[in-house]
């Protein structure tokens, strides 16, 4: 089975996705440019990823007279989890289409040497309906798959459902993926593209080089 077609995998097709790929995956675009194709693509991974939360029905008077509707409902908690940093790339976009969502920040960096994620941060509130919440996790990087992993295990910890879980990702390694599904087989990815494989460093090939430093511009 190719990585592409795995079960885990949703894969976000559409031409605006390529074209933004193209633009984040060029060596020479700069970076107000890079960051703002990534943030396109963040909106277009979110429309995906939320396409099923769960409606409530209810009636409206519009001006003419009463309707049936479909809203969200406000007994779910939703929360958008970016991984810091390259994560809040992502997490602006997420807000201007789910603003009555939660954002709680989770800091991970992978050590270089290692390739292992290290935490840094997590404050994430005790008296929350973590068994009820939809919980998207917003990260534009899914290699080794260590980050992700930590993450969810942080927050499968605290009480959210694998199956409320989702992972959002830009570009995602072939390895993250096995990585992901053989841990938490019920967590669906969403990404704009699966690439060919790891190199020796854990960079994803062909992939972008490094979201967060091309995003923030720390690039040395
Ligand atoms: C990158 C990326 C992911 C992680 C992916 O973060 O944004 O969080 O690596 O790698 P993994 O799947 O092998 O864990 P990085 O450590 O560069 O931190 P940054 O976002 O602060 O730049």
């Amino acid at each position: 089975m190719t990585a592409t077609r795995h079960p885990s995998v949703v894969l976000c097709e559409h031409a605006l996705v390529e074209h933004n790929l193209g633009i984040i995956r060029h060596k020479d675009t700069p970076v107000e440019n890079f960051r703002l194709a990534m943030a396109r693509l963040g909106t277009l991974l979110v429309q995906e990823a939320t396409r099923d939360l769960p409606l409530h029905p209810t009636t409206v008077e519009t001006p003419l007279g009463q309707t049936p509707v479909n809203s969200l409902s406000s007994q779910i908690p939703i929360i958008l989890t970016p991984i810091l940093r390259a994560g809040l790339v992502l997490s602006d976009q997420a807000l201007s289409l789910l603003p009555q969502a939660s954002v709680y920040h989770i800091g991970l960096y992978r050590d270089e040497e290692t390739l292992k994620p290290v935490t840094y941060y997590n404050k994430l509130p005790k008296e929350i309906d973590y068994a009820n919440a939809r919980v998207f996790i917003l990260d534009p990087m899914l290699a080794t798959g260590g980050s992700a992993i930590a993450a969810v295990e942080i927050l499968k910890d605290m009480g959210v459902q694998e199956e409320n879980l989702r992972l959002l990702c830009i570009i995602a390694a072939p390895e993250g993926i096995e990585a992901v599904s053989a841990q938490f087989p019920g967590i669906k990815v969403y990404t704009a593209a699966v690439d060919e494989r790891l190199n020796e460093n854990g960079f994803i090939v062909p992939g972008l080089g490094d979201a967060g430093d091309r995003t923030f511009g720390t690039m040395d």
